[in-house]
């Protein structure tokens, strides 16, 4: 396995690659058993898989959030040859924005509801660097976890809409025995707490209207950013103190409610 800090040192790598099948998973490290599973199935279907490694600043809209986002590098890389990725790209800022962040990749309608709605700027951050390592990697399959829909759901449309070449690959999301999605977010939370987070999949996934699913988490004790239904999928965000939660499942078409409310939106 190879470790990469220079895009020139990339960039003469890649030609060597010309013949090979090229697949991707972009991450901002701290690798837990959710990127795994992205690696996985890249190394599965390509010849090479690179992993990039990179905590982008213009995608964090909190600077306390972006200032204590766990920074792993030695574990990460031990996961990475282990599973047997085969490069791991591992840019700083002034490389991959050279620019300053001048130019932006904005999405209008989709990136400023939900997760858009709550952090400001967000998605023009992922969408931004994506596409910027999409150029750099120049893959033929990118593999996104489901855990993060509505990323998932706008990268695939920036693909399109932006001609890219590229195929994106969901990937199921990754929980633990209790069915909390992993998240590197998770390691922040007391013993309690974590309990606690562990209700809120099974709540956001109940048979009941939205209203009642916001009432139960509230009353106990999540600070619910939204539950919302966009198209096939029921998102939430929660926090409990500063620990934000996100996921999203299939909204349950069993529900009277739900299937009026769907019928009448046709
Ligand atoms: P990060 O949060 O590190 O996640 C990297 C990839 O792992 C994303 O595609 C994410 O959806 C996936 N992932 C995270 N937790 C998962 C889980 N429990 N199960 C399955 N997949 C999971 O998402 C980002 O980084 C960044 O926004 C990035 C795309 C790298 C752009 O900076």
């Amino acid at each position: 396995m190879q470790i990469i800090d220079s895009i020139h040192e990339w960039k003469k790598i890649r030609e060597t690659l010309q013949n090979e099948s090229i697949g991707f998973v972009p991450t901002m490290g701290n690798l837990h058993a959710g990127h795994a599973s992205l690696l996985k199935r890249s190394i599965h279907e390509n010849s090479t898989t690179i992993l990039s490694i990179f905590v982008n600043p213009t995608q964090f809209n909190d600077a306390n959030d972006l200032s204590r986002y766990p920074k792993t590098l030695e574990a990460d890389l031990d996961i990475a040859k282990d599973l047997g990725v085969d490069y791991v790209f591992f840019p700083n800022t002034d490389m991959m924005y050279p620019d300053k962040y001048r130019y932006k990749v904005t999405e209008n309608a989709f990136s400023a509801q939900l997760e858009g709605q709550h952090r400001p700027g967000h998605f023009d951050g992922v969408l931004t660097v994506v596409l910027k390592l999409f150029n750099l990697i120049k893959p033929h399959k990118a593999y996104f976890g489901e855990k993060d829909r509505q990323q998932l759901l706008l990268i695939q449309d920036m693909v399109k809409v932006l001609f890219l070449d590229i195929e994106i690959i969901p990937c199921p999301t990754i929980r633990d025995a209790s069915g909390l999605a992993l998240s590197s977010r998770n390691q922040f939370l007391s013993i309690e707490n974590k309990l606690l987070a562990s209700r809120f999949p099974a709540i956001l996934q109940s048979n009941k209207a939205l209203e009642e699913i916001i009432g139960q988490l509230s009353n106990l004790g999540f600070v619910v950013d939204y539950v919302e239904d966009y198209g096939q999928y029921r998102f939430g965000a929660v926090k409990i103190q500063s620990v934000r939660l996100i996921d999203n499942f299939d909204i349950p078409t069993t529900d009277d409610s739900v299937v009026r409310r769907r019928v009448y939106e046709q």
